[in-house]
């Protein structure tokens, strides 16, 4: 087990990676909830492969209930929390009881919001089954719903107190999730992480075959490193979260012209990165071997898809209405070289459009 403190002001809290934890879920539990019950928030995807083992752990040490929400992006509402307040109640929840929030990053997400608002705010554990929500979103406190507006529109920032990662999960995630949540531990090596970069590009078919002792290796280490930037700018107030955002303007432009249905958002990060990658190039930020690597480590994991029916000039209009756009400026985390990136506001337009062009 791989055990790693996330140093904050007033919530300090332990990330504990490896496989087998979920066994011992209750006792990692028990030393750090004062009350007597604890609700696992679910779907019942996850919680038919995983959740026997994590309710029989649980009830050595608490009151265990178990509430079961409907799987998907598309749920992740206001209806569903309603939802998730109505089992609390009828469990009996109060302010000194914990929700284990078990599942990928919609559940993380909205089973933290919910001990968030709860009773003005319970503990939560998150409990990732993701790569991604073992990766990225169980940790650093973000917490929220969808609403017609927009994605994570309504939310609340709500540390939990502790997270626990059985990588031993992943066995079970299908090839695609498993590309979703390996874009963004990449993306942790491209941005500030040499040395977990490096491992990617070298450690391919143990990746792939999810060997247990590089899995445990990968996911702490690429924790580590979002927690190491949540630790620093705990409420997005510095501008230090930005650059975990490095991918994601063209990304979250490449989405959003697939309405949310034709690739996921972890394949739109990778295609993000490939034009962010070939920018610093162009604008003579970075050198070629900086740019050739990141293309070499996409390829060898399959992970450049040609993007079907979308046009250059769509994609840059999306951009401009992004919300990292500032004075007109859209700015763009730029790789200096693998490890090192930076904020740039200047790019010219000619040269995101040659980038986006090469993607299509
Ligand atoms: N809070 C944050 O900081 C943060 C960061 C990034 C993303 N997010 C949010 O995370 C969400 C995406 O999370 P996601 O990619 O984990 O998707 P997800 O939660 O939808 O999970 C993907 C699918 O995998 C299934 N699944 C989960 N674990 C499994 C397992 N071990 N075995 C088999 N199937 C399993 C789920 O039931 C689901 O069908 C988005 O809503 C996004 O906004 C939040
Ligand atoms: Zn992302």
């Amino acid at each position: 087990m791989t055990k790693f403190t996330l140093e904050l002001k007033n919530n300090s809290y332990d990330i504990l990676t490896g496989p087998g934890l979920l066994e011992k879920a209750g006792g990692l539990i028990k030393k750090i909830v004062s009350g007597g019950s604890v609700m696992i928030v679910s779907n019942k995807k996850v919680y038919s492969f995983h959740g026997a083992a994590l309710k029989k752990s649980l009830e050595g040490q608490f009151k265990t209930s178990v509430c079961l929400i409907p799987d998907g992006e598309k749920f992740k509402n206001l209806d569903t929390m309603k939802k998730i307040y109505s089992c609390a109640a009828s469990a009996g929840l109060d302010r000194g009881s914990c929700i284990a929030a078990f599942g990928g990053g919609v559940i993380g997400d909205m089973a933290g919001f919910a001990a968030a608002t709860y009773m003005r705010g319970i503990p939560v554990v998150q409990i990732p089954t993701t790569l991604l929500a073992m990766t990225d979103s169980s940790v650093g406190g973000k917490t929220g719903v969808d609403i017609a507006a927009g994605k994570n529109m309504v939310g609340a920032f709500h540390q939990p107190k502790l997270v626990i990662i059985d990588t031993s999960m992943l066995k079970t995630l299908d090839k695609r999730e498993f590309t979703n949540g390996l874009a963004e531990v990449i993306k942790h090596g491209i941005i500030m992480d040499r040395e977990l970069f490096d491992f990617i590009s070298s450690a391919r078919e143990k990746i792939l075959s999810l060997d247990p002792e590089t899995m445990q290796y990968l996911v702490s280490k690429s924790v580590r490193d979002k927690a190491e930037i949540v630790s620093k700018d705990e409420k997005e107030t510095l501008g230090l979260r930005a650059i975990l955002n490095y991918g994601h303007t063209i990304g979250h432009a490449i989405e959003a012209e697939g309405g949310y249905r034709d690739y996921k958002h972890g394949e739109c990060v990778i295609m993000g990165m490939a034009a962010a990658a070939r920018i610093a190039y162009e604008m003579g930020i970075c050198g070629v071997n900086t740019l050739n690597e990141q293309i070499k480590v996409f390829n060898d994991f399959n992970l450049i898809k040609p993007l079907k029916n979308l046009r250059t000039g769509n994609i840059i209009k999306r951009l401009s209405s992004d919300k990292k756009v500032k004075n007109g400026k859209i700015i763009f985390i730029l790789t200096k070289e693998i490890g090192h990136v930076k904020l740039v506001e200047n790019v010219p337009f000619s040269i995101i459009r040659k980038a986006i062009n090469g993607l299509l």
